[in-house]
């Protein structure tokens, strides 16, 4: 089973890398990290992959808003950039659910010690019951014009759980700021398709969108047009009709960055939210990835 984690800590060790695991409660792997595995034991890795990245030169200041486990690629970086002593302002604004939640609590007040150009906000949505003295709350435009100066003129990352990144997203446009100052990294933790293979949820309508061929496989489906899935959008993803058929497409990340659910498309076209993972030469040769594929009509694809 492939599973994408960012890595946490600052590019520059030679003899290490930090991933920080959320356990979900019923996920396969984090809980497999979490319980089952030990020093010593190994794992077959790849990567690193994604353009999620930051290294000082392409603004002079970042702001890296944060919720949840969503923190992993702002320590990177704000390691980094604090290494390096880098002279633009960053913003650290981060949001979890309880102050426990904020798991590099104390490794972000030590940074603060040591860089006067970290300016560090945390907003804590459930604090009810605690002792946080802090803001409290979701992250709201009013609270987000407060923190940072002058927001709609720099350059934003914005990484945590779908909810989170979608009213955040939703706040920045408001508040005026272009989308390409944006960069995003959805943090998938995506919930089994109700047609997916070993669950027992089942789509009610029958499919009718454009119709599929897995020419290896030599298997054809439709579309499901209407898939009602939560954090799903209505429309199926190729790579989710081939875990309906038991194509065995692999996948890591669903989210469009790590390339391994890549296919070639033989024949049709298709619509992608996000191509972070296709490489000019890949589009040039068909290739697409099917997590993010959705059919514009009837598609071939060398699966
Ligand atoms: C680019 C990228 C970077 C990431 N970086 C990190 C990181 O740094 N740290 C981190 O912790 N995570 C990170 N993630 C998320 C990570 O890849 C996994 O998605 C996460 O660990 C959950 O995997 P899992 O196998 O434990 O859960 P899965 O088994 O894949 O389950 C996914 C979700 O569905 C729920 N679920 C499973 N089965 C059921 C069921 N039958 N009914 C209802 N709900 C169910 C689970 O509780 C879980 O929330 C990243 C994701 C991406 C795409
Ligand atoms: S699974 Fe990572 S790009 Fe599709």
């Amino acid at each position: 089973m492939n599973r994408s984690y960012s890595i946490s800590s600052s590019p520059t060790p030679r003899d290490y890398i930090e991933l920080t695991v959320r356990r979900e409660p019923r996920g396969a792997v984090s809980r497999h990290i979490d319980d089952l595995l030990k020093v010593g034991d190994q794992i077959n890795a790849g990567g690193p992959v994604g353009r999620f990245t930051f290294t000082g030169t392409e603004a002079d200041s970042i702001v890296l808003i944060a919720g949840g486990v969503g923190i992993t690629p702002m320590m990177s970086i704000t390691r980094y950039l604090t290494e390096r002593s880098w002279a633009g302002d960053i913003f650290f604004v981060y949001t979890c659910r309880a102050p426990t939640d904020f798991i590099f609590a104390d490794e972000v007040a030590a940074l603060q010690r040591v860089n006067p150009k970290l300016r560090v906000a945390v907003t804590i949505s459930s604090a009810e019951g605690t002792d946080w003295k802090g803001p409290r709350g979701r992250i709201t435009k009013e609270w987000l014009t407060q923190t940072v100066p002058d927001l709609a003129s720099r350059r934003i990352h914005l990484c945590g759980p779908p909810a989170m990144m979608d009213s955040t997203k939703a706040i920045l446009i408001e508040l005026g700021v272009a989308p390409e100052q944006v960069k995003t990294e959805l943090f998938g933790a995506t919930k089994p398709t109700p047609a997916a293979a070993g669950t027992t949820a089942k789509p009610t309508k029958p499919a009718t969108g454009p119709l599929v061929t897995f020419s290896k496989n030599n298997k054809s489906a439709k579309i499901h047009v209407d898939l009602q899935n939560g954090d799903s959008p209505p429309k199926q993803s190729i790579l989710e009709l081939s875990e309906e058929l038991g194509i065995g497409i692999e996948f890591s990340c669903r989210v469009g960055t790590c390339g391994v659910c890549k296919v070639k498309m033989t024949s049709g076209e298709v619509e992608m939210a996000v191509e972070d993972a296709l490489e000019p030469d890949d589009k040039a040769n068909g290739i697409i990835l099917a997590c993010q594929a959705k059919p514009k009509g009837d598609v071939t694809v060398e699966a």
